[in-house]
């Protein structure tokens, strides 16, 4: 094991820490407030970090010091005892799924050893992603979509035609839809929660090829962690809408503002995943309660050694 790895134990404990921010957010499903189950989603997994024996920084989180008063971008947890590790983190993916009791909203978290994560602002970010099996630069973020599904449908040996791609239901997303639907490919839209969009494209169960088009940086980050670990390509570039979101990365020590960004230049180490279905969702099954106990579906990942655990957990509430 390279100092560039966390010790496998830790799976267990990045589970523990997004089944508290899943169960959470889930007392506030369908209740209409996403502020108020993202309150809840952070204070939960904020506890459930502390009570670990870690040297944590938070490297994505819910936002710089003065917006967030906690789980903000900097700021420590755990113990201050064990590994040092970077932790990027959305104790809600998808707050307006929750308020609403929509499906596939989830509880995320990735872990890396200490200064390996990228520091991403919280701006956005153009991405595209695809899943394992294709030979590298198969997809390329400055190609058109309509030639990235040509070279996907090429890599695959099909018809564009035969090729899914995710992407957010966005006005801005117009033009995009409208090349990926030129050329024939079948465009999957989600109304949020771009981590899971990324990360079907790696689940040959969802049909979906292609992630394309802008959301979440910090997102991006947690997806790019999802993928290290079950394989497939990504590339990002942050998008700045003005000089705040370009001086919040001059920061963080980001110097080149146009950068195309792959996934091993965005996880730079091994990587420990874990995301819990709040509601049921294309990947999970949301929390629920049967019988006077809270039953969790976790999907948890470690890179180091490509595993990959699905845990259900029972308990008593
Ligand atoms: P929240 O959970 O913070 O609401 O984010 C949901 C999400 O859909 C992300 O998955 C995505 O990256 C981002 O919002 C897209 O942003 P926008 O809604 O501004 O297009």
């Amino acid at each position: 094991m390279s100092s560039e790895t966390l010790d496998r134990g830790l799976v267990l404990d990045a589970v523990r820490v997004t089944e508290a921010a899943a169960i959470a957010a889930w007392r506030l499903v369908g209740r209409g407030d996403e502020k108020e189950a993202d309150q809840a989603a952070v204070d939960a997994m904020r506890n459930a970090l502390n009570d670990l024996d870690i040297e944590g920084v938070i490297v994505i989180g819910e936002g710089e010091r003065d917006e967030a008063p906690m789980l903000y971008i900097g700021e420590k947890v755990g113990s201050g005892k064990g590994p040092r590790i970077d932790i990027a983190l959305d104790p809600l993916e998808g707050t307006t799924l929750t308020a609403k009791a929509m499906a596939n909203a989830l509880a995320v978290m990735a872990w890396a050893p200490a200064g390996t994560l990228l520091n991403a602002p919280d701006t956005y970010m153009d991405k595209i992603a695809c899943g394992p099996g294709y030979a590298e630069g198969v997809i390329d973020l400055d190609a058109t979509p309509a030639d990235n599904v040509k070279a996907m449908a090429k890599a695959k040996g099909v018809e564009p035609d035969q090729i899914t791609v995710c992407v957010l239901d966005r006005p801005r997303h117009a033009e995009i839809i409208n090349s990926l639907r030129g050329v024939g490919a079948r465009v999957y839209l989600i109304t949020d929660g771009d981590v899971a969009g990324v990360i079907n494209t790696a689940d040959p169960e969802t049909g979906v090829d292609l992630y394309i088009g802008q959301g979440g940086a910090p997102e991006g980050v947690l997806a790019c962690a999802a993928l290290k670990c079950v394989g497939g390509q990504f590339q990002g570039r942050l998008v700045f809408r003005n000089n705040d979101e370009r001086s919040r990365a001059a920061k963080w020590g980001i110097t080149e503002l146009d950068r195309k960004y792959s996934l091993n230049e965005i996880v730079r180490a091994d990587a420990i995943f874990a995301m819990t279905g709040v509601t049921d969702g294309a990947l999970l099954e949301g929390v629920k309660f049967k019988e006077g106990s809270v039953h969790t579906h976790t999907l948890v990942m470690n890179s180091s050694t490509r595993t990959v655990r699905v845990v259900r957990m029972k308990r008593p509430l």
